[in-house]
């Protein structure tokens, strides 16, 4: 039997995702119409054989409650649960807290997904390869560029078994452009007992090792009132992976299909992208109709209300309740419950938040990134600016206004042309 877990952090992270993340835990908010976690059940939905999946982080148990009875029904042959940490234990920490609900059932294997990437999960490529190597553990990578590669878990494999034979996470020095995509399929009789032995060398020398790099997770690592706390904490990047590379059975499989994360909210925007397109090729029927004025992936949410004179898409999200006006062109971009984009307005590489308002002949626009690009950051005039305008909930932009590259915080008034500027 088969398990997955999926790791949804807590209401500490996703901070990155400000301001979206302000009225909506990351792993809920909507891309091609679908919450991004749910993006992420689908994928393990077409897995043969699984029984269970249960969703770790430390948000409140009333958070994904909805959701939760929602996928239930889409997906009635798979159990969902979740399971609250008491605090942030770490990539590793959840999975060991939870070991008892995992191992119920007696899985010979699970896998864990983070919620924050974005990708098409080829799940069942990752299994036929754990089976035919009898692999104890196997993690999903992806190519990107030499300068990319350090803000993730960098692997060495060999190129014919591909075996792992080095990991590091986040390395100072480029050491492979093959990076860890936040996707595993482990064996439960491997992976508890990796996780035991990093535990029990924290306790031995807690002061050997240290811990470099990302969010406020170590800033009280050390303190000796904290010391108890801390030993909890357990990353699966830092404490556990390079292990099984030195002495278990940890195989790669590389995917050329799409992958990207989702951390900060313009990141958004080409997660909505790839899903829509990813939708359009398998011919689904959630998608809007093309015309000559819905250039396709577009996606309407049935309670929209779009001006049949509006142009819509490629790569264009339309959420519940949106009113778009004649004349409106909107392209690469994601528009929230709510909202209402007025007529002859443009809105390009573009998040409109819940309930705000564009006005007519407004423009609201981002920049493009390259395609295959991991950062959503440009540079515009030497200063580093978000590549994606970002209106939080309840913003309102004039008649004629034109916005460009800009994060608004919720609740702002747009009256004047404003461009790459935070507006708090
Ligand atoms: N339940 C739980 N508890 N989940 C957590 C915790 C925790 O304490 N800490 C992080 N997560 C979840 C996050 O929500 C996210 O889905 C995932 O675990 C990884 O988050 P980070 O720890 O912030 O790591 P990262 O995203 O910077 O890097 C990881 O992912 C990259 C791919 O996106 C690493 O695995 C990299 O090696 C990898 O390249
Ligand atoms: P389309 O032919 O509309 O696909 O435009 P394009 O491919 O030539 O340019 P692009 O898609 O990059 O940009 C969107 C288009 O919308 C641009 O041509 C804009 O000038 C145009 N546009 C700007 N403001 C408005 C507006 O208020 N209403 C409409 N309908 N279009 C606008």
């Amino acid at each position: 039997a088969t398990k997955a877990v999926i790791l949804v952090g807590g209401p500490s992270r996703g901070t990155r995702f400000r301001p979206l993340s302000l009225d909506l835990p990351k792993p809920l908010f909507e891309v091609a119409g679908h919450p991004i976690v749910w993006h992420c059940l689908t994928a393990i939905a077409k897995v043969p054989h699984i029984q269970e999946v249960c969703m770790i982080g430390y948000y409140d148990e009333s958070v994904f409650r909805d959701f939760i009875k929602d996928a239930s029904k889409e997906f009635p042959q798979i159990k969902i649960v979740y399971l609250r940490e008491y605090q942030a234990l770490g990539t590793a920490g959840g999975l060991y807290h939870f070991r008892d609900a995992i191992l119920k059932g007696r899985p010979e294997r699970f896998f864990v997904l983070n919620a924050d990437v974005c990708c098409s999960f080829p799940l069942n490529d990752m299994l036929k390869l754990f089976e035919d190597r009898d692999a104890e553990a196997v993690i999903l990578g992806t190519r990107v560029t030499e300068d990319a590669a350090s803000n993730f878990g960098c692997i060495v494999s060999d190129a014919h078994t591909r075996r792992v034979l080095h990991y590091v996470e986040k390395p100072e020095s480029h050491i492979s452009n093959l990076i860890n995509c936040g996707v595993y399929l482990f064996s439960t009789e491997c992976i508890f007992p990796s996780i035991r032995s990093a535990i029990k060398r924290r306790t031995d020398r807690p002061r050997l090792v240290s811990y470099p790099s990302s969010e406020n997770l170590e800033s009280s690592f050390f303190q000796d009132d904290d010391e108890e706390k801390s030993n909890q904490v357990l990353r699966l990047e830092q404490d556990i992976l390079s292990d099984l590379a030195d002495s278990k059975q940890f195989f790669v499989h590389e995917t050329k299909d799409f992958w990207r994360q989702i951390k900060t909210a313009g990141s958004a925007v080409p997660a909505n992208a790839l899903y829509l397109q990813k939708a359009w090729q398998l011919g689904s029927k959630e998608l809007a109709k093309p015309s000559a004025n819905i250039l396709p992936p577009v996606f309407i949410h049935p309670t929209a209300q779009v001006d049949p004179t509006a142009k819509l898409g490629p790569n264009v999200s339309i959420g519940p309740r949106v009113v778009v006006g004649a004349g409106a062109r909107i392209k690469e971009s994601i528009v929230l419950e709510d909202a209402e984009i007025k007529h002859d307005s443009c809105v390009l590489y573009s998040i409109i938040g819940w309930n705000s308002r564009v006005g007519a002949w407004a423009r609201v626009e981002g920049t493009p990134t390259p395609v295959n690009s991991h950062t959503t950051s440009i540079i515009k005039n030497g200063v580093k600016v978000q590549s994606i305008t970002i209106l939080g909930k309840e913003c309102g932009v004039g008649d004629e206004v034109r916005v460009q590259n800009c994060i608004c915080l919720p609740f702002k008034e747009l009256k004047r042309d404003v461009s790459n500027e935070v507006i708090m």
